[in-house]
């Protein structure tokens, strides 16, 4: 059951194998916000819900820059609506799993040589983590008031297929493809620990089988990387795909002004989910970075698009607020 309310980030043409393969009697897809609790406790009770895995958020940074009230309303007051109606239909049941998916940006920014544990303090900074601190908390206060089973994970910085092009790898790739600048945020060395996204869905599932109730795993992609080295390596990848000399990509790195209040650096320890759930990353760097572009090369109308939608006009005024 795939409860999505399709914002600009959202795309139904993403779900067509998923459709095609499962669609029918073991896939269900609902247009519904998760903000409508009336509706989502409709949908709990009619397909007899035991499990939530919560990823719906706002989740783009810059976005939330521009426009913090979405955060504040789809992060916070979603996840709380949420929350209310698996208590609701939930009552006292203990045979039930409600798992929160959260970000590595709660615990704040590194210095070089640390790592984010899961009992390191939070210190989100942007509104976007500020909120998906907020969400956290809230499901924690259920867990030790309502006694609801749950689970959290926070994840470093997630890539692969599927993809929408605000967030830097996509936006490369797609900028690279249309001949535009590369645009890196202030010297590029801010550091991001990237993870395969398959990768990420295998540490939910570990989660959803053996964690712990109440617990929180980090869920890290141990490939941790400065900016400016992860576009090169992309225009790099992108070239050999193509058969082209990478000079025509990276003479299009373009230094633009900064992220205000940007995080320096994340980094992830994940020994907690890997000894206690057995769970391994397997996919590095390199080889998901290039199954990601092999799969934008095969999939331009895809890009195209979600190029002719509401997106296009955010970017435009996106670069026209940054001059
Ligand atoms: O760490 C997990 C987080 O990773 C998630 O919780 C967020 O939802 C997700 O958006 C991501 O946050 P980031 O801000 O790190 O991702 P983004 O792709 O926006 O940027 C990655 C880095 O690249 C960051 O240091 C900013 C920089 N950047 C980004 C864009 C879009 C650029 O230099 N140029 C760009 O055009």
């Amino acid at each position: 059951m795939n409860v999505d309310t399709l914002t600009y980030a959202g795309n139904a043409r993403s779900l067509s194998d998923i459709e095609g393969e499962f669609g029918g009697d073991r896939y269900f897809f609902i247009q519904a916000d998760i903000c409508d609790q009336e509706t989502i406790e409709t949908v709990m009770r009619e397909y007899q819900v035991d499990t939530i895995i919560h990823l719906a958020a706002e989740s783009h940074v810059d976005r939330s820059i521009h426009a913090p009230a979405d955060f504040i309303r789809t992060n916070v007051c979603g996840t709380f609506s949420l929350l209310e109606a698996a208590r609701a239909s939930w009552r006292d049941r203990s045979d039930v799993h409600f798992h929160h998916v959260s970000t590595d940006e709660v615990y704040g920014s590194l210095d070089a040589g640390d790592y984010f544990f899961e009992k390191t303090p939070y210190d989100p900074r942007s509104p976007y983590s500020s909120s998906k601190a907020a969400s956290d908390h809230l499901v924690r206060a259920y867990f030790h008031t309502y006694g609801l089973p749950v689970t959290i994970s926070n994840c470093s910085n997630n890539y692969g297929p599927y993809q929408f092009p605000d967030k830097l790898i996509p936006l490369m790739i797609h900028n690279m493809l249309t001949e535009k600048p590369l645009p890196v945020y202030g010297d590029g060395k801010h550091v991001r620990d990237w993870l395969f996204v398959k990768d990420h869905v295998a540490a939910l599932w570990i989660i959803l089988k053996f964690g712990q109730t109440g617990e929180s795993y980090n869920i890290g992609g141990k490939s941790e990387v400065e900016n400016i080295r992860l576009v090169e390596l992309l225009c790099t990848i992108l070239a050999s795909e193509l058969g082209r000399n990478d000079d025509c990509y990276k003479q299009r790195i373009t230094y633009v002004k900064d992220r205000p209040g940007h995080d320096r650096r994340y980094a992830i320890n994940c020994d907690k989910i890997e000894k206690e759930l057995g769970w391994k990353r397997k996919v590095p760097l390199e080889p998901g970075l290039r199954q990601t572009v092999r799969w934008y090369l095969d999939n331009l109308a895809w890009i195209e698009q979600i190029n002719s939608g509401e997106y296009k006009e955010w970017l435009v005024k996106n670069y026209e607020d940054r001059g």
